[in-house]
């Protein structure tokens, strides 16, 4: 049993956003995914970080799904800046159960557990998101879904797992750090960064925290496994 994480798979199976017209690493990419998933067992877990599917609705967003779900692993995801299919946690539950998709579940408001250790997270906050007044709420909803997705894991050892990153060159979101820290994380994952911005991610330990950067384009489109 392996816990993995990836993020940004930016799947668009059911629409016309396919990502290889970028070329470079993402010619392909669906394949390098399917690939990618080689190593990882039934039984294994994979923490999928956000910007996941092109999808403006879930009903667009099936062909996405239904390609993640028939990857070898249980999946756990975690919205992006992107995933404008994302919706309440009833509606994402009922729609993944209706149509079979049932490797698939959500981190939203809450943990989930990988034996004994809990895995937390949320979208997160990056300051390309700040647009004056209305982002000051959005950005207060996401500390407090952090928060709880902290406290939701209680005494246990907590992996986080945000969309964007905490850290950047020139950039730290402090209040996010400060939960990390006052909560005990040891490590933290994210995604969201692409091409010539993997450089100016900020990867090992800041504060007691080890950060760890896990776009699908930085890591090759292959989870990566963090735990055993
Ligand atoms: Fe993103
Ligand atoms: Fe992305």
């Amino acid at each position: 049993m392996a816990l993995y994480a990836i993020g940004d798979t930016h799947l668009s199976l059911g629409g016309d956003k396919p990502m290889d017209v970028f070329g470079g690493g993402w010619s392909g990419y669906v394949e390098k995914l399917r690939a990618g998933f080689e190593d990882v067992a039934a039984e294994d877990t994979v923490v999928l970080c956000g910007d996941l599917s092109w999808g403006m609705g879930l009903e667009e967003a099936l062909p996405d799904f239904a390609f993640l779900n028939a990857l070898p692993g249980r999946k756990i995801l975690l919205k992006g800046n992107h995933d404008y299919w994302w919706n309440t946690a009833a509606k994402m539950n009922a729609f993944f159960r209706d149509n079979g998709l049932d490797t698939l579940s959500i981190l939203h408001n809450n943990c989930q557990l990988y034996g004994e250790t809990a895995l937390c997270g949320t979208r997160g906050w990056f300051y390309e998101e700040d647009r004056g007044e209305h982002s000051a709420k959005i950005f207060n909803r996401e500390l407090i879904r952090l928060e709880a997705s902290l406290k939701a894991a209680g005494e246990r050892e907590k992996l986080c797992f945000l969309h964007y990153p905490p850290l950047y060159q020139g950039y730290c979101c402090q209040q996010i750090v400060d939960l990390l820290e006052r909560y005990g994380v040891k490590r933290c994952f994210y995604g969201h960064l692409h091409g010539g911005s993997h450089r100016l991610a900020v990867r090992g330990e800041r504060g007691g925290v080890d950060y760890q950067l896990v776009s699908a384009d930085f890591l090759g489109f292959r989870p990566q496994k963090i735990l055993d």
